[in-house]
């Protein structure tokens, strides 16, 4: 195996205006990816800056190290916690709070994905968007407890229609759709609800909601009042770590992510359209990046580059990002690729990751030369004396060609033969192959104890609280 063809560069600068470009990263487990991220965090952290760090394998002492590294940067007042696995351990956040009604309606529509029939999914979708414009218009802050009534309860629903302003819209077509949820009853000659319907139309989506209102994870989600806004946190260059419990609560913990990433894109836009942009740029680490990327992920790469907000999705494979039982796609992978200017690769093992790096580190010019050289020698035979042979010519000839072919920059199986530490670093214009210092972080203060707020009371929907539904009798 021969040298890589790189430099290796004892120190590589990236330019802050560099870090507004977002960064992909790329490893197999035990690769490094995570001291890469630590790294990022310190320095973030020594120059004052904010960061989201969504991490995919959170454990308490991955969330110690944070705090500890947030201590040792005098930072720890800016620490703030979500983790919906443990609520002791996690400030309050609520993402229903922010974003329109098709923004909200999208949010909740991840929850289903593209499963199931589509006939019932575009129902669902309706009426869910025919709630959430209500609830807009009423402009009360609610929560996923509240969202899981409104879906199987008439008085909730009829509540609704008493509280929001008439003369809107949004009164209207929520209207509509609770006709469209209501029979005249032939006995009485009122419309009651056709329980039957609303089973069918909301029966999926309720359950899962439910599930975000009652247990652990309700407890951390549905404050009216939240300690952590997505919002706030990137204009204070607030530290964030979100904890995914991917390994023993998966399918929550995916939900989650997307609610969360929803959130953040909204919070984007917002900022895409405020004065002021975080400064320095705002970072979101973003590991095990995969198992909640969704496709409307794709333009908030653009949004959050004109936001000054950093993304760092990290992978384990390329595979990962085309994955279409999740929803992703070549697509995907691609946008993905192609927004991220910055990539840093460690060690990878299968054939195909090793192959999209290669190619995206692109290949050089290469000029071969051949030389040859020549002589020649020709007879001319005698009309004479046909034995005797007269030179009739001698030449040398001396050519040289030069060509030109393409070559790899990295060779695929360069990725493989990474060592512990070692990177490939593919910028846009620049490829290096880097050492990546380890981050000895301390871990000496095992105090899990983190910034908490008492926030003011507020009033919201409660529909949730007042409606007794089948839902609270199994809280
Ligand atoms: N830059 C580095 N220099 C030396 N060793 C490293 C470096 N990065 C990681 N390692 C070693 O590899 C192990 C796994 O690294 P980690 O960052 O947890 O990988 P990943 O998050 O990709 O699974 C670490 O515990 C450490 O021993
Ligand atoms: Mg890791």
């Amino acid at each position: 195996m021969s040298k890589t063809p790189l430099p290796d560069s004892d120190d590589i600068n990236i330019t802050s205006t560099l870090m507004t470009r977002h960064c992909l990263g790329i490893a197999a487990t035990g690769g490094g990816k995570s001291n890469f991220l630590n790294l990022i965090l310190k320095q973030q952290m020594m120059r004052g800056g904010g960061a989201i760090h969504i991490d995919g394998k959170s454990s308490k002492e991955a969330a110690l190290e944070f705090l500890n590294l947030a201590r040792q940067h005098d930072r720890w007042q800016d620490v703030r916690i979500i983790n919906i696995a443990d609520p002791d351990f996690s400030n309050t956040y609520n993402p229903l709070l922010r974003g329109d009604q098709d923004e909200v309606t999208s949010r909740i529509m991840e929850l289903i994905g593209t499963k199931g029939d589509p006939f019932f999914r575009g129902q669902a979708a309706r009426g869910m968007r025919a709630i959430a414009g209500i609830l807009k218009v009423i402009g009360k802050p609610y929560n996923f407890g509240d969202l899981n009534v409104l879906m199987t309860n008439e008085a909730a629903m009829k509540q609704l229609l008493e509280d929001a302003p008439k003369a809107t819209k949004e009164y209207s077509d929520f209207k509509i759709f609770f006709d469209q949820m209501t029979e005249i009853d032939p006995k009485t000659g009122k419309r009651k609800l056709n329980a039957n319907k609303l089973q069918h139309t909301f029966g999926d989506l309720s359950s899962r909601l439910h599930s975000y209102y009652v247990g652990t994870a309700g407890r951390v989600l549905n404050s009216y009042a939240p300690e952590v806004d997505l919002y706030q946190a990137i204009k204070e260059n607030l530290l964030v770590y979100v904890a995914l419990p991917m390994l023993n609560k998966r399918e929550a913990a995916v939900d989650f992510a997307k609610f969360f990433i929803s959130d953040l894109k909204t919070a984007i836009g917002q900022i895409q359209n405020d004065k002021y942009k975080p400064h320095p740029t705002y970072l979101t680490l973003m590991d095990e990046f995969s198992s909640y990327a969704q496709p409307s992920l794709a333009p908030v790469f653009e949004q959050a580059r004109s936001a000054n907000v950093c993304l760092f999705p990290f992978i384990q494979t390329y595979s990962s990002l085309t994955d279409s039982e999740a929803g992703l796609s070549d697509d995907f992978a691609a946008k993905v690729f192609g927004n991220t200017w910055n990539k840093i690769s460690f060690l990878l093992q299968e054939p195909e990751s090793c192959e999209m790096m290669s190619r995206a580190a692109g290949e050089i010019l290469k000029e071969s030369v051949s030389e040859s050289f020549g002589e020649s020698l020709s007879f001319a035979s005698g009309e004479d004396d046909s034995s005797a042979l007269r030179t009739g010519g001698r030449g040398k000839s001396f050519g040289k060609s030069i060509s030109y072919s393409y070559s790899a920059v990295v060779r695929p199986e360069d990725f493989r033969n990474l060592k512990d530490g070692e990177a490939i670093y593919i910028g846009r214009n620049s490829v290096y192959k880097l050492k990546v210092p380890l981050v000895i972080l301390n871990k000496d203060n095992k105090t899990l104890d983190f910034p908490r707020f008492k926030m003011p009371k507020i009033q919201g929907l409660s529909v949730a609280e007042r409606y007794q539904t089948l839902s609270e009798l199994e809280m």
